[in-house]
Order: structure tokens, then sequence, then C-alpha cells
């Protein structure tokens, strides 16, 4: 029995022992070192990036595999097979679905996250401008994939494209032809086929530039760090660590969890039934099947603010401009948009990161927001459904006057400093929030109960309005409320405060063995399931939740071996 006083090896010692001091190679990696706080509470939001990222290499992986099986001269009937038949094919399928849609969802948090913080400020234009050509390509690779199922609602989806396509002037029949092939449905697949791929690789090649830059600027530090004012670089390292092992380990932990929901959520919804056809896993019945007709005609759920627009009759009854009113709404609410994010930082050229030092463009992103959240449920409850240009006014008009309005007033008083943060404007606006949030829960259900009895625009607007005011009221109820406890334990004012650990080093790698215990289990169970197609499923939910599971284990790994 060896003597007691001998000192116990960390796990650190007992690696490096093993393996040596950097066996993979991976300390000459040229990433920036990260402060703590982009790893600690809170700190995701400074990684969007690198979860779509994370989507974006799902989305290859499981992508070249379909590639392997796909067949544009049959593409209903291969996708079918390849579901139906293969091992493990229905959980590549409905996942490569949802990696699109994750990838979409957290670009779209990734663009607004650095939005609202001015991200976009010198000297990140260029890194900006990049991530709009990014989301673009990315909606575009989501539209062509969309559309390689060949089941009904990729039919619908095509023939909106192309619909509109024909109606630019002169470069409306060639692009048509570039876009979507000879005109036979082979040459439509093959062609899909091709943009699908041509895109992919575009945007590999963007992010790469895309993720150079984000290297070369390192990442914007924390608003307050300098005193929210651009150009916003780094001033001081005393927080910095090395990227490995400290970025390396958070990254593995953001990829099972990223993975983990992509590999879940399709699982899931795969075995449930009446899951609604915007969001369904898998394809829809082919466009020859005599229940067609009754689907639909839905766009995928990302460009549905699009399609809805395109049902605006912006023109009123003026004939000969009622034939080019889709297009005319497309540009309106489709390009102008993006246009508006590529040219943003060149027009709010202040040193002013403060979203409310920015009231009016402040204004103008939550405007996207919520125009996007109106425009996509309204396509969703009424689609392909016209709406006279009175309606849109009233739909439309009311948030715009709120919100700029609001934000103008808001920003006066940031401007003059009446809107300095202290411990009891901020339990008052707690108090504030609450009234707000249970008027507005009784306004919903209100709303709600008139709208389930005559589902009118009116009743439609006034559910949807309501239901955006809690969704705010709620949100801010929870932040003051934050806010407040942290400004009475004085955190707020220094923000360096290092935070006391959630739980000790005992506990942490007591519960981290359980729960790697726990998902070698889930893991061993999920691997007997037959894995033809619903079968692949059920694994699929045992991997997802085993996934989940090791990024919390991930977590723990790093509270116990780097204190964070
Ligand atoms: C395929 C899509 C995209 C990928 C994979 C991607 C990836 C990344 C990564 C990995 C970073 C480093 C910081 C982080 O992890 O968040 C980053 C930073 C950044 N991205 Fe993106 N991005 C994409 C699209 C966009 C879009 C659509 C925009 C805006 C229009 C954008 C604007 C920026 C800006 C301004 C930064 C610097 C943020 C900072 O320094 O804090 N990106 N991006």
């Amino acid at each position: 029995m060896l003597p007691s006083f001998r000192k116990k090896k960390s796990i650190n010692e007992r690696m490096t022992a093993t393996f040596g001091e950097d066996p993979l190679g991976i300390n000459d990696l040229p990433f920036k070192t990260q402060p703590d706080y982009m790893r600690g509470k809170g700190g995701i939001w400074y990684w969007t990036g690198a979860m779509t990222a994370i989507a974006f290499f799902y989305q290859i992986v499981s992508g070249l595999i379909l590639l392997l099986y796909y067949n544009p001269a049959d593409a209903y009937a291969s996708t079918e097979t390849f579901l139906k038949t293969v091992p493990y094919g229905a959980l590549i399928l409905t996942t490569h679905l949802y990696g699109a849609y994750a990838m979409i969802v957290l670009i779209y948090i990734h663009l607004y996250r650095n939005y609202f913080t001015g991200a976009y400020k010198k000297p990140r234009q260029i890194q900006w401008v990049l991530g709009v050509i990014l989301l673009a390509l990315t909606v575009g690779v989501g539209y062509f994939g969309y559309s390689l199922t060949g089941d009904i609602l990729s039919t619908d989806a095509t023939d909106v494209g192309r619909g509109i396509a024909m109606l630019i002037p002169i470069i409306g029949k060639p692009l048509e032809e570039i876009g979507f092939g000879n005109g036979t449905s082979t040459g439509l697949f093959i062609r899909f086929l091709g943009w699908h791929i041509i895109f992919t690789a575009l945007i590999g090649a963007l992010f790469g530039l895309h993720f150079f830059l984000a290297e070369n600027h390192n990442f914007k530090p924390a608003g307050y760090k300098t005193n929210y004012k651009a150009p916003a670089m780094v001033n001081d390292y005393n927080q910095h660590k090395p990227w490995y092992p400290y970025n390396f380990v958070y990254m593995i932990q953001l990829s099972f969890l990223t993975i983990g929901f992509i590999i879940l959520i399709p699982s899931v919804l795969g075995l449930m039934s009446g899951v609604p056809a915007l969001f369904s896993p898998f394809p829809q019945v082919s466009p020859t099947s005599p229940l067609a007709p009754y689907v639909p005609p839905y766009p995928p759920w990302f460009l549905l603010f699009l399609y809805k627009a395109i049902d605006f009759q912006i023109y009123g009854n003026v004939r000969f401009l009622l034939a080019i009113s889709p297009l005319a709404t497309s540009v309106l609410f489709g390009l102008i948009p993006l246009l508006y994010f590529i040219i943003v930082p060149f027009i709010d050229t202040s040193n002013e990161l403060h979203p409310l030092a920015r009231p009016k463009t402040t204004a103008f992103g939550i405007l996207g927001i919520i125009y996007m959240i109106i425009l996509s449920a309204w396509g969703a409850l009424s689609p392909g459904i016209q709406i006279p240009y009175y309606d849109v006014a009233l739909v439309l008009i009311p948030p715009f006057i709120i919100v700029m309005g609001g934000m103008l007033f808001l920003g006066r008083m940031y401007r003059n400093g009446t809107l300095k943060v202290t411990g009891d404007k901020l339990m008052v606006s707690t108090l504030v929030f609450i009234v707000i949030l249970i008027a507005a829960v009784i306004s919903l259900s209100y709303n709600f109960a008139g709208f389930l009895a005559n589902s009118s625009a009116l009743n439609f607007t006034g559910t949807l309005f309501s239901g955006g005011v809690t969704a705010f009221a709620a949100f801010g109820t929870a932040k003051s409320a934050d806010y407040t406890v942290k400004m009475r334990t004085k955190e707020i004012s220094n923000g360096n405060l290092k935070k006391p650990p959630i739980m000790s080093k005992k506990n942490a790698t007591i519960l981290g063995g359980i729960l790697a215990f726990i998902t070698l289990i889930i893991m061993g169970l999920s691997i007997s399931v037959n894995p033809i197609y619903k079968g692949s499923l059920v694994f699929g939910i045992g991997l997802g939740i085993s996934l989940l599971l090791a990024s919390v284990v991930t977590r723990l790994y790093r509270m116990v071996a780097y204190d964070e």
C-alpha cells in the first residue's frame, strides 16, 4: 500500500504524463485568446457565429451522405427509398432538414446580436457585409434544398420562385432558365442540386474569409469594456486564456449542444402525429398523389414572410400594375431589407455602440423582427390568400409608429442621462413590466378566443399584437428583475467580479460521472434499435439526448479542470 502523503495528480497532469505536452500540436493553432466572460454565464451570445458554423458542418456531412443516394431523374422516389429502406436514412434526411432550419435560426440570431451590439461598426464593416451575403446564400441553399425532395410542397415553392423570376423585366426569362433548368422535371432537379452544392461551396469559402476577419480583429469585447464606443478592440488581456484547451473544450460543448438539438427535434417530431406540414420533418405526398390538392401551398417556413408579402395587393385595383405586384412586394420585403443590412455600416457611421444611442437603427432592427414574425404567422394562417392594401396598412403601420416613436423617446432619455440605471428605477420598471404583462395576458386570451371564434384579420392582428406585447413584457419583467437583484448586490457596477462557482468541484465531478454513465446507457440501448425508417428516429432520440448530456458533462469538466 503506497504511503498516503503522495500528492494526487490532477486530470491535466495525468493527461500530460500519458500523452505529452501537446500531442495534437493544437497549442500552435493561430486562434486568438478570448476572455473568461465570453465562456461564462451569458457568454453563449458571443458564439452565435460558431454555432451557425457547427450547424453548417453538420449539413455538409449529412448532405454528402444524401448525395450518394439522390437521383434527380426520380427525385421523389429516390428520397422515399432513402427514407424508408436505407439504415439510418430517415435520421440523416430529417436531421439534414432540421440542420438547415437550425442554421437559418442561428444566422438570424447571429445577425441581430451583432446588429444591436453595433458589431458592424469599424473595423468590422467588411466582415458584416460578408455576413449579409452569407445570409442570402444560406436562405438560397435552404430554398434549393427544400425543393429537392420533389414532394407537392417543393413543387409549389418552385412554381412561385419561377413565377417571380419570370416577372423580372428583360433578364427574367434567361434567369428562369439558369435557375430552373430546361423545363423538364429531371432538368429542374439536376439544376437545383447543382445550385444547392454551388451555394454550399460559396458559403464555405465566404465563411473562411469571414472567420479570418473575426480572428484578425478579434471578437468585439462587451460594450461596457469600451464604454460603448467604436472601434471596439480588445484593450485588456488580463482575463484572456489560450485558445487550447479553454476555447477548444468550449467549442466541443457548443458542438454537442447544437448537434444534439439538430438530431433530437426532428427525431421527436418524426414520431409524433399531427405535426403541421410546415414543420413536418418528412416530405409530403408526391405532386401526382390524389391527396396533393389537400396539402396547403406552403413555402419553407423561413420564406413564409416573403410569400405572404407576394399576396399583398399594394397597387389596389390598378389593373396594369397588379401583374407586377408580386415582384414589387418581394423587392420591398426581400431585396430592400437585404440592401439596407449591406449598407448599414456605411450609413450609421457614428462611434456609438449602445442601442439607445442609435435609436433609429435599433428601431429598424426591432421592426425587421416584428414584421418577419407578423408576415410569417399571417402566411401560415392564410397561405395564398390575397390581402387588400388597406389591411396591409392596418397591420403594418401601428407597430412602426409604436416602435419608432418609443425608440426615439428612449434614445432622447438615454442621451440626456435620465435613463441612468438606479436600483429604484429598476424596481419601478419591474413593477411596470408586471402590470403590462398582466394586461397583455388578459388581452391575448381575449383576442385569441375571439380569433378562434372568427378568424378575421382584425382578430388575427389583435392576437398577434397582444402576443408580441406579452412576450416583450415577460422578457422585460425577467430582465429588469434580474438587473434589480444584481444592482442590489452591486455586481453590475464593475462587471469584473468573479462569480462564485455554481457547485463544488467534488459535486461537479460526481454529477459529471453519473451523467456520463447515463449517457453510455442511453447510447447502449439506442444502438440496439432497428435502424430502418422510424426505428432510426428512436435511435435519433437516444443520440440527441446523449449529445445534450455530453454537453452538460463537458460543462462540468470545464468547471473541474479549468475553474470556469
Ligand atoms: C453561414 C453563416 C455565418 C457563419 C458560419 C458565421 C460565423 C461567424 C463566427 C464563427 C464568428 C466569430 C464570433 C462568433 O462565433 O460569433 C463571426 C463573427 C461575426 N459575424 Fe458571422 N457568421 C455567419 C453569418 C453572419 C451574418 C449573416 C452576419 C451579419 C449580417 C455576420 C456578422 C458577423 C460579425 C459582425 C461578426 C463579429 C462579431 C464580433 O466580433 O463579436 N455573420 N461569424
